[in-house]
């Protein structure tokens, strides 16, 4: 692709400094003749992404970009997911799934400020990130072309360690992990090696964030978490911004060894993967936000926000975050956290957060309803009446069907699987 003076076009390339993406730089320029922008994002990986910047222009990238997104990405994707209680199958808090939107949404906006004509990325051909990116994509600039050449290229790790050679691509002198790893704030996964066997016991060095239970400190150590309209906004009596915030809980949870997560998961391309997810701040501020709702929603409105954190947790993990549902969704959830606020007391013990307190100005918790000491004002004579009616249309059922002529009531579920089945 080039215009009429020969200029190349530009293409933006989600850029991380690693074996595959350094490739691509050269790779794309052969293949596609465009020039690669490089863009690199800080989600809170832990990685210097001005120097990420640096070995892009020496790769040959035309120009490198790298922006620090971790507030937006705690503020307007991580927060919202922990509002709505979003966890993939109930286990995974979706840090990788929660980072695509963001790092494509701001590529698009790259690829306008530089005219760019594509978009490029490394995701495999057999993963959900590939999904994320490219549905993005699709949603926010159908226009721009997609490049995905870990897709179409079929390079093994020895021949791309060859094209880097010649073309004088740095390769750092680390041994390359037996993982597929990724990492941001909200947490750090790792799949393949060992792994791929669901029943092999993850080895130690599957995991970098958490102590193992077995050499966690033996006294206890508490979190006092406090939570606005569903956001956390300080920890033992600190206000804190959500950066901060996550990063203190991922340290102190990891060092009691806090956020281990083995978890064979339904991908969106139709396999089964197991995965191993190391994310203390997300599984305690869940567990914590999930307690404090316990106290600030209705039966029903809890009942309900089950039905919508699963729901929210599919858009998520579906790459579908630009769509309107999840634009309504997040109004109900918005709604429904107004009065999520609150204290929250967490004890962190080998492997273990566990909420031992919890307590909330608007809190449903009525002590003088609960109590079976002096001082309670329950209703007891109500509650003959009302189960009088609540039992009614069973009783009736029973007496007209179930136990019509005598009959004895049918024991559900006693006579066990039969041979053979
Ligand atoms: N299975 C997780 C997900 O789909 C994590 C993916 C991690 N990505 C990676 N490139 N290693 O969100």
């Amino acid at each position: 692709m080039a215009d009429s003076k020969g200029k190349r076009d530009r293409v933006i390339l989600a850029y991380s400094g690693g074996l595959d993406t350094s490739v691509m730089v050269p790779w794309i320029g052969e293949k596609y003749n465009l020039d690669v922008v490089a863009f690199t994002v800080d989600l809170g990986q832990g990685e210097d992404i001005e120097k990420i910047r640096a070995k892009a222009l020496k790769t040959g990238a035309v120009d490198a970009v790298a922006i620090d997104a971790r507030n937006l990405f705690v503020d307007c994707f991580v927060f919202p997911a922990l509002m709505a209680g979003a966890l993939y199958e109930g286990k995974y808090p979706l840090a990788t799934a929660l980072g695509r939107p963001l790092i494509a949404k701001l590529m698009v906006d790259c690829a306008r400020e530089h005219q760019a004509k594509a978009v490029a990325h490394g995701c495999t051909g057999k993963g959900n990130d590939q999904v994320r990116f490219d549905v993005t994509f699709q949603t926010l600039a159908p226009d721009l072309k997609i490049i995905a050449p870990v897709r179409e290229w079929k390079m093994s790790r020895d021949e791309a360690l060859e094209y880097a050679a010649r073309h004088g691509i740095e390769v750092e002198a680390t041994k390359k992990s037996p993982y597929s790893i990724d990492v941001n704030l909200w947490g750090r996964s790792c799949e393949a090696g060992v792994l791929e066997d669901p029943w092999e016991e993850p080895p130690e060095d599957a995991y970098a964030w958490t102590t193992s239970p077995l050499k966690a400190p033996d006294e206890p150590e508490y979190v006092e978490i406090e939570f606005e309209q569903g956001r956390p906004v300080a920890l033992n009596g600190e206000r804190l911004d959500g950066v901060p915030l996550i990063e203190k809980l991922n340290a102190l949870g990891g060092k009691h060894g806090v956020g281990r997560i083995d978890h064979v998961e339904n991908r969106l391309v139709g396999i089964k993967s197991r995965e191993i997810y190391e994310a203390p701040a997300a599984v305690i501020l869940h567990q914590a936000h999930q307690e404090l709702e316990t106290l600030c929603l209705s039966k029903q409105a809890q009942r309900f926000k089950t039905i919508v954190a699963q729901e929210y947790a599919d858009i998520i993990y579906n790459g579908l975050w630009f769509s309107a549902f999840h634009q309504d969704l997040f109004q109900f959830v918005l709604s429904n956290q107004r009065f999520v606020s609150g204290l929250v007391r967490v004890k962190l013990y080998k492997g273990q957060a566990i909420v031992v307190g919890r307590q909330s100005e608007h809190s449903l918790y009525s002590k003088k309803l609960a109590t079976y000491e002096a001082g309670d004002q329950f209703d007891h004579e109500a509650a003959q009446g009302f189960i009088r009616l609540w039992g009614l249309s069973q009783q009736t059922q029973a007496q007209l069907q179930l136990l019509k002529g005598g009959k004895g009531f049918d024991l559900p579920g006693l006579a066990g699987p039969k041979s053979g089945q």
